[in-house]
C-alpha cells in the first residue's frame, strides 16, 4: 500500500487549531462549563501551574498531610501523594497501584463518560505506559533496544550536528521565542531522526503530541470527537510509514526496529499504533519543556549560570539538576486495585492515586534548599522526573543526551541566554512547561 503523505492528503491538521487553542475557544463558548476548583489542595487546577504558584501549596501538603484525599473536584476524588519516599513506594508496587488504561490510565483525567465500551476502547489507544505486567513487559521490550547506551552513543554525532545547526541559525542581540526556535525545533528534529519521519512534516509531531497529551481536554466532552479525529489521522499517517517499511530489510529507525521485533507477532495493529503515539508524546513535550526550563532556570539563578559557564565539567550534573528543578511531567496517576494502608492512610480499591513528581522533586527531606537551582548539587540524580520502577522512562538516556549536548554546544559558542520578554507557561496539570519564552542571546 502506498503511503498517504502527498501534500494534497486531506488531513485536517493542516488547518486545525492547536489543542490549547481549541480548549480556550471551547471555554470561551461555554463559560458555564469552566472547571471549578474550590479547594485549596485541589492541585488539579491548571491555573496554579500557568500562574506558577504551585510551590507553597505542595510545601504545605508535605508538611501537614503528605498523603491526602481531595473530593468533588472536576476530576472527581483523588489522593495526592506528595513526598519522594511515598511516590517511590507506590511505583514499587505496580500490581497494587495499577497503570492499566482499563482502570483509568496514567493521568488524572478519566475517559469521557457515557460512550459505548467499544468506542471507549478505541479512544484509549493501548500503550504500554498504561498497561500492567505481563503485557507491559513484552511491549516495552519492542522499543527498549532503541535506547541502549550503544544506540544512544550512535545517535550523539547526529544530535550534536543538528543542535549546532539550530543554535547557529539564531539571531544574536534580538528578541525571539526560544520555545519555537530551539525547544520545538530540536525535539521534533530528534524524533524525526529516531522514527525516520518525513523531515518536512516534523512539526506535526508537536501538533499531535499536544492533542494527545492535553489532559484538560477530558473536561470538554465536545472536543473528544475532534481529538479522536486528529489522533486517527495521526494513526493513518503512521500506518503509511509502517506499510512503507513492512517486508523491507531492517533500517536503524524505531518503526523498522518495532516491525522486526519478535514481540510484533503478538501485537495488534492498534497496539502498534498506540506504542508509536506513546513514543512521540513521551519524547516530545517533556524534552521540549526541559530545554525551555533550563534556560529559564539558569536565568533565574545567575550565580549558577556563572558557575556552569566557568566549569563545563558540571554540565552532566546540571542536566540532572535542571530535570529536578523543571520536572516536565507534573504527575502520573495510578489506580488502587485492593484496599490497603499507605503511610497511615486507608486507600480503597478503585481510588485514584496521583503521584506529584513536581512535589517529590522539591521534597526538603531529600533535597537541601530545594527551591534553588544548584548545578553541582551532590544528589541531583535522585530526582523523580523520569518516574521510578518498571515504568521508569524508557527514553531517559536519549533525553539526557539531548539536554547535555544542548548545554555543551551553547558553551562552545559562549552563548548566554537572557530571558527578555514574554514568558507564558502551559495551562495544564500534567505537562509542565512553557508555551512561550522570549529571550536575547549575549556573548559571555
Ligand atoms: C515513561 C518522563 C523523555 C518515552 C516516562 C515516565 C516519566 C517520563 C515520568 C514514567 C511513567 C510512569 O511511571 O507511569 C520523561 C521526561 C522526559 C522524557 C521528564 C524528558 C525530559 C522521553 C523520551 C522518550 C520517552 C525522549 C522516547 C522517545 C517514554 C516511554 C515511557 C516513558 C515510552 C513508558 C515507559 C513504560 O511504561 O515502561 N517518561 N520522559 N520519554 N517515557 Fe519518558
Amino acid at each position: 500500500m502506498a503511503t498517504q503523505l502527498a501534500p494534497e492528503a486531506p488531513f485536517t491538521y493542516r488547518t486545525a487549531p492547536t489543542a490549547n487553542e481549541a480548549f480556550e475557544a471551547w471555554l470561551a463558548a461555554n463559560p458555564q462549563a469552566a472547571p471549578h476548583h474550590t479547594q485549596p489542595w485541589d492541585v488539579s487546577a491548571s491555573a496554579i501551574y500557568v500562574e506558577d504558584r504551585w510551590g507553597p501549596i505542595f510545601a504545605e501538603m508535605r508538611a501537614k498531610a503528605p498523603i491526602n484525599k481531595v473530593t468533588g473536584t472536576p476530576y472527581g476524588d483523588f489522593w495526592n501523594v506528595t513526598t519522594h519516599k511515598a511516590i517511590q513506594h507506590v511505583e514499587s508496587l505496580p500490581e497494587l497501584f495499577s497503570s492499566s488504561w482499563q482502570h483509568g490510565g496514567i493521568t488524572i483525567g478519566d475517559p469521557p463518560e457515557g460512550t459505548d465500551p467499544a468506542k471507549l476502547a478505541e479512544r484509549q489507544m493501548p500503550m504500554f505506559i498504561a498497561m500492567d505486567r505481563p503485557q507491559h513487559t513484552g511491549q516495552r521490550r519492542t522499543v527498549a533496544p532503541a535506547f541502549t547506551p550503544a544506540e544512544i552513543a550512535r545517535m550523539e554525532a547526529e544530535i550534536r550536528q543538528r543542535t549546532g545547526e539550530v543554535l547557529d541559525s539564531l539571531p544574536w542581540g534580538e528578541k525571539f521565542d526560544w520555545v519555537d526556535k530551539v525547544s520545538i525545533e530540536l525535539t521534533t528534529g530528534m524524533l524525526a531522526i529516531l522514527f525516520g519521519f518525513p523531515w518536512a512534516d516534523r512539526r506535526l509531531l508537536t501538533f499531535w503530541s499536544d492533542w494527545a497529551g492535553d489532559v484538560e481536554l477530558t473536561l470538554a466532552p465536545d472536543l473528544a470527537d475532534q481529538r479522536f479525529e486528529i489522533l486517527s489521522e495521526m494513526a493513518r499517517y503512521f500506518q503509511g510509514l509502517w506499510m512503507e517499511r513492512m517486508g523491507k530489510a531492517p533500517t536503524p529507525d524505531l518503526i523498522s526496529m518495532m516491525i522486526h521485533s519478535p514481540a510484533m507477532a503478538t501485537m495488534s495493529p492498534l497496539e502498534f499504533m498506540g506504542n508509536l503515539v506513546l513514543l512521540i508524546v513521551g519524547g516530545n513535550d517533556t524534552t521540549r519543556n526541559t530545554m525551555s526550563g533550563i534556560v529559564h532556570a539558569l536565568d533565574q539563578f545567575p550565580d549558577q549560570r556563572a558557575l556552569l559557564e566557568s566549569d563545563p565539567s558540571l554540565i552532566p550534573n546540571a542536566v540532572q539538576e535542571c530535570l529536578r528543578f523543571v520536572t516536565p511531567l507534573a504527575h502520573m496517576r495510578r489506580t488502587c486495585t485492593a484496599d490497603n494502608e499507605l503511610f497511615g492512610q486507608q486507600i480503597k480499591a478503585g481510588d485514584k492515586v496521583i503521584m506529584w513528581y513536581l512535589s517529590a522533586n522539591r521534597d526538603e527531606t531529600v533535597f537541601e534548599n530545594p527551591d534553588k537551582l544548584i548545578v553541582d548539587r551532590p544528589n541531583a540524580r535522585r530526582h523523580l522526573a523520569f518516574g521510578h520502577g518498571i515504568h521508569r522512562c524508557v527514553g531517559a538516556r536519549l533525553a539526557e543526551l539531548q539536554l547535555r549536548v544542548l548545554l555543551e554546544e551553547m558553551h562552545e559558542r559562549k552563548m548566554r541566554v537572557r530571558v527578555a520578554g514574554n514568558v507564558q507557561r502551559v495551562r495544564a496539570n500534567f505537562v509542565h512547561g512553557f508555551r512561550k519564552l522570549e529571550v536575547v542571546l549575549e556573548k559571555r
